[in-house]
């Protein structure tokens, strides 16, 4: 369903005069199956959220090619309805003059499917993510992070996309909303049949939903496992890095 293939991406390093770059994704491929949630785990500065942007399409790659369906994600028409976000800054991922409603049906009105029975709409994502109609009127700023990151969801999901990318999506959440939020996560996916990439550094979020995972480690895939052999790694780098983060 989404495949990626030969990705390289590299950056300027900073400072002013500097021609240097920085590789920050090398040779990274992998495929995301239907209704699969394949989980990216990697230290903090692998380029995972690099990784994330190139599917999204809100960059290139230098090198490589990803496609969803066959058809590559470099496509504004490819992307549209058919991959969503959910990212780890809720509150700035919504635009703080819009309310609920508005946040939720814009990219419905992005791909001009906007509705006359917007509002029944907007009800049904409302209670998918398990919030009351009245929410609809609310401001970004009248929401708790738990409630403001189902808004996220609910627009995520407002198009029906058939993959759904979230970087750090519950990484910002107090523990006990997280767990709320994976469990409302786990249940769309069924619903809606979709695919979720699933960037994180929380290795027993990833358990909980994933149902592979490739261990990331300096814009390489170190290793690709089924969730069940999560505690086979063969690598050296994978054993400490899981273990480093269970204990974390
Ligand atoms: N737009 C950018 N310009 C320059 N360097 C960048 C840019 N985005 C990311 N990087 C660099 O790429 C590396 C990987 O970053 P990132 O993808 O955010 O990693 P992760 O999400 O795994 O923490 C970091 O060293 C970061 O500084
Ligand atoms: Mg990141």
């Amino acid at each position: 369903m989404l495949k990626v293939d030969g990705i390289e991406k590299s950056y300027r390093q900073s400072g002013l005069f500097s021609k240097q770059r920085q590789q920050v994704l090398k040779n990274v491929a992998f495929e995301c199956y239907h209704g699969e949630c394949l989980g990216i785990i990697g230290e903090s500065g692998s380029g995972k959220s690099t990784l994330g942007r190139l599917i999204l399409g809100i960059e290139k790659p230098d090198r490589g090619t990803i496609l969803f369906e066959g058809k590559n994600v470099k496509d504004r028409s490819v992307r549209m309805g058919n991959i969503s976000a959910v990212f780890q800054n809720y509150t700035s991922s919504i635009n703080p003059f819009f309310t609920v409603e508005e946040a939720i049906i814009e990219p419905l009105k992005a791909q001009k499917k906007v509705q006359q029975h917007m509002q029944s709409k907007v009800d049904e994502l409302l209670y998918q993510v398990g919030l009351d109609p009245s929410y609809r009127r609310k401001y970004p700023h009248e929401l708790s992070g738990g409630e403001a990151q189902r808004v996220c969801i609910a627009r995520a999901i407002s198009t029906a996309p058939k993959c759904i990318l979230l970087d750090e999506a519950i990484s910002s959440l107090d523990v006990s909303v997280q767990i709320q939020v994976l469990q409302l996560l786990k249940q769309l996916k069924e619903i809606y049949k979709m695919s979720y990439v699933f960037i994180t550094h929380d290795i027993q979020a990833a358990a909980y939903i994933c149902d592979r995972v490739i261990i990331f480690r300096d814009g390489q895939i170190e290793e690709m496992v089924p969730i069940g052999q999560l505690k086979d790694v063969q690598s050296e780098y994978a054993k400490k890095l899981l273990k480093h983060l269970i204990t974390f």
